[in-house]
């Protein structure tokens, strides 16, 4: 006997009545609440399993009980919606009587920032310098052919600088014997390829590593120059002096130069540039027992000198109308007396509680 529809309806009624009930009032989350009246209310949930029996109600009776079906839903609807104004309510509560957010408390700090090592501080300051004295900035390689760091400059093929105790020879696979390679051991190489690729005029400053066999407090196989190079119609020494010494004054000062002649084989004539000693020039009391210019009173800065005209020859350039000087300095030695240095191993260490001193 199958049971009958009304009675099916009424109880169905009555049980989710009662769950209803009892299960809101448990719900302690938005999402369990949801939950419940998904389980009542939802497409597979016990009210929708109730309305199935509607079917076999007589049809006298149909209108009757769809209205109570109708009236149980409304009232789970509106349980539901109550229950979840108190729900929010009591969260917003709990929120506003736990213990605040303390503003004060430190944040965590960022990582520390990085900053340029001092041998590229005082290399874009050196760049800077000439830069504003209308000077373009070139770029070349640290791998090198012969000819560009020692042949191109008049260096004789049995110059002790080309020896291997004073340069690094690198060996390539399969290359030509004639065509040697070395890591450069000048900036020079520089001023090679811009005056074969670009002739004259031109006014230059290139820097970068180089490298030699050397390694002591005052010498490291790998250092940083900076070189320049001026070649035009009716330069002269005097143009050389006016430049280097403009430039040494705003690196150190108003302080006294003097050039010294001297002797490099792609200049002529050469010359070292000597600025008073930054050390012991203010208290001459100290000069006899300063250790930087070792009591001479005088810093030898850089190397300069007039372009020999095998040298431009060399490089495409005609040497009956351009004439040109150039320059050469090691960035290490700068630092160092700049910062007070006393070992050039320290640059390249890179201890963090040196480079934090910058
Ligand atoms: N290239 C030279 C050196 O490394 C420096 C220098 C450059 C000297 C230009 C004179 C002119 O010692």
């Amino acid at each position: 006997m199958s049971p009958d529809p009304i009675q099916e309806i009424e109880a169905g009624l009555l049980a989710i009545g009662d769950e209803y009930r009892q299960r809101f009032a448990t719900a302690l989350t938005e999402h369990e609440l949801r939950n419940v009246r998904a389980d009542i209310l939802g497409k597979k949930g016990a009210l929708t399993r109730v309305l199935r029996a509607m079917g076999a109600v007589p049809s006298d009776r149909k209108r009757e009980m769809g209205e109570r079906v109708n009236a149980a839903r409304a009232e789970v609807e509106s349980a539901f919606e109550t229950r979840l104004v108190e729900l929010r309510q009591a969260l917003r509560q709990a929120e506003l009587s736990a213990t605040p957010f303390d503003l004060s408390l430190p944040g965590r700090s960022p990582a520390p920032r990085g900053h340029r090592h001092p041998i590229s501080l005082v290399r874009q300051e050196i760049l800077e310098i000439f830069k504003s004295l209308g000077f373009e900035t070139a770029w070349g390689p640290e791998v090198e052919h012969e000819v560009n760091n020692f042949t191109k400059l008049a260096f004789p093929p049995d110059h002790p600088a080309t020896d291997l105790q004073d340069t690094f020879w690198v060996r390539v696979l399969g290359g030509a014997p004639e065509a040697r390679v070395l890591l450069r051991t000048q900036t020079s190489t520089v001023q090679v390829r811009e005056m074969t690729r670009h002739s004259a005029p031109l006014a230059i400053v290139s820097g970068g590593s180089v490298y030699r066999r050397d390694d002591d407090v005052t010498h490291s196989p790998m250092f940083h120059q900076i070189e320049g190079l001026l070649v035009n119609e009716n330069v002269s020494f005097a143009e050389l002096k006016g430049v280097l010494t403009q430039f040494v004054h705003r690196l150190y000062g108003e302080r006294a130069v003097r050039f010294r002649p001297s002797y490099f084989p792609f200049v002529e004539p050469g010359a070292e540039l000597d600025v008073a000693c930054v050390f012991c020039e203010a208290d001459l009391s100290t000069r006899a027992s300063c250790r930087i210019c070792k009591g001479t009173g005088w810093l030898e800065i850089l190397g300069c000198g007039m372009v020999h005209p095998s040298v431009l020859e060399h490089c495409g350039i005609d040497a009956e109308r351009f004439t040109g000087f150039a320059f050469g300095l090691g960035v290490e030695r700068v630092a160092m007396l700049r910062y007070g240095i006393p070992d050039i191993r320290i640059l390249f260490e890179n201890d963090p509680r040196f480079l934090a001193e910058f």
